[in-house]
């Protein structure tokens, strides 16, 4: 069955491992699919939701592009884009703002954990983020949407939100309900130095994530100096349940070797972490040091970056564009 494909990616800064095995090594795949329609968006709007630095947010959009592009994706057969160029984005997201449910907004995970304990102070942006991100995906009529697992809440809130709109202005299927798609095993990769907390572009500490720009020594000091526990490696998939460290450091080595966790544990029973963790950097340094030197290459060449983002924008805007035409008109506009 050929798939309309979404996804979108925040430009602040450092794409990590996370990001990588979460989503794009997801994306990637998908968008070698000749059947498959691939759009892949920077999500500009969504990153201003926090504070950011103007000059350091244009840098982060043109690298988000290129870590899309040296990770494998064709920006010929694909579209890719800022969001900040398709007018129909910020529009959409107030009209489906008025759809939205103050509920249902109130119960998403996310916000709770960004706007911290001062809920007061955070942006009405982030709090209203989910309804940007259904916009997002609903103007292209998009069926499926690869994401981490951190995102399957807003998912279906983009879904709620579609159900909602067509029953509401009597349009059955009008807005498509996008499916997630949400890689198994490797869904949510978690921080270098504490195996229950995410890996994420915000934590301090830069030890606790492999950022796609790291360099071959980079990456294997943090390795090294990943926590583990005092025991051997696990004797099965069981002994994972309560050792998140191992659970981790086992499951990037599975999904960077595309091979399976139990077959992984089977050989590796009983060594040292050491030994691991050397063939782990190995399998790492492979596969992002390329990726790395193919962003800086890419980065040198700003006009060239530009020129997807123009095509891409252009391409997006003609189906963007229709799409909110015709939400105009059920709307009464
Ligand atoms: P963001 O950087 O928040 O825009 O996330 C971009 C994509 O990476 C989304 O699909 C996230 O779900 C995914 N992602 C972010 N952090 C992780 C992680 N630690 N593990 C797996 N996926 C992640
Ligand atoms: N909210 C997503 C994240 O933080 C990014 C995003 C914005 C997105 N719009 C989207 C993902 C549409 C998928 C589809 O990771």
């Amino acid at each position: 069955m050929s798939k309309k494909i979404f996804s979108g990616v925040q430009p602040t800064g450092n794409l990590h491992l996370g990001n990588y095995l979460g989503a794009i090594k997801n994306f990637v795949e998908l968008s070698k699919d000749k059947k498959n329609q691939c759009i892949f968006c920077v999500v500009d709007l969504h990153s201003i939701t926090t504070k950011q630095d103007p000059k350091k947010l244009r840098d982060n959009i043109y690298e988000t592009v290129a870590s899309f592009i040296a990770s494998g994706i064709d920006p010929k057969k694909n579209i890719i884009f800022n969001q900040s160029r398709v007018p129909a984005h910020s529009e959409a997201a107030w009209i489906l703002s008025c759809v939205a449910r103050m509920g249902w907004l109130n119960r998403m995970t996310q916000f709770k954990e960004k706007a911290g304990k001062d809920k007061e102070k955070a942006s009405v942006g982030l709090y209203s983020y989910p309804i940007l991100m259904a916009a997002d995906i609903l103007l292209y009529d998009a069926t499926h949407v690869p994401v981490g697992d951190d995102q399957k809440q807003h998912l279906e809130l983009s879904r709620d939100i579609a159900q909602k709109f067509n029953n509401e202005f009597k349009v059955e299927n009008f807005f498509k309900t996008p499916d997630p798609l949400i890689q198994k095993d490797f869904s949510r990769i978690m921080s270098l130095k504490d195996g229950l907390k995410k890996m994420s572009k915000s934590d301090s500490s830069d030890a606790s994530r492999i950022n796609l720009t790291d360099n071959k020594d980079q990456i294997i000091n943090k390795i090294k100096k990943a926590k583990t526990d005092t025991f051997p490696m696990p004797k099965d998939t069981e002994e994972l349940k309560s050792r998140p460290e191992a659970r981790n450091l086992i499951s990037i080595y599975s999904s960077l070797t595309n091979t399976k966790i139990d077959q992984n544990i089977e050989i590796l029973s009983g060594k040292n972490f050491s030994e691991f963790k050397e063939s782990l950097s190995q399998v790492l340094v492979d596969k992002i040091e390329p990726i790395t030197k193919e962003i800086k290459k890419l980065l040198n060449d700003r006009s060239y970056i530009e020129q997807i983002l123009d095509e891409g924008s252009k391409k997006a805007n003609e189906i963007a564009s229709k799409k909110i035409k015709e939400i105009h008109k059920i709307v009464g506009f």
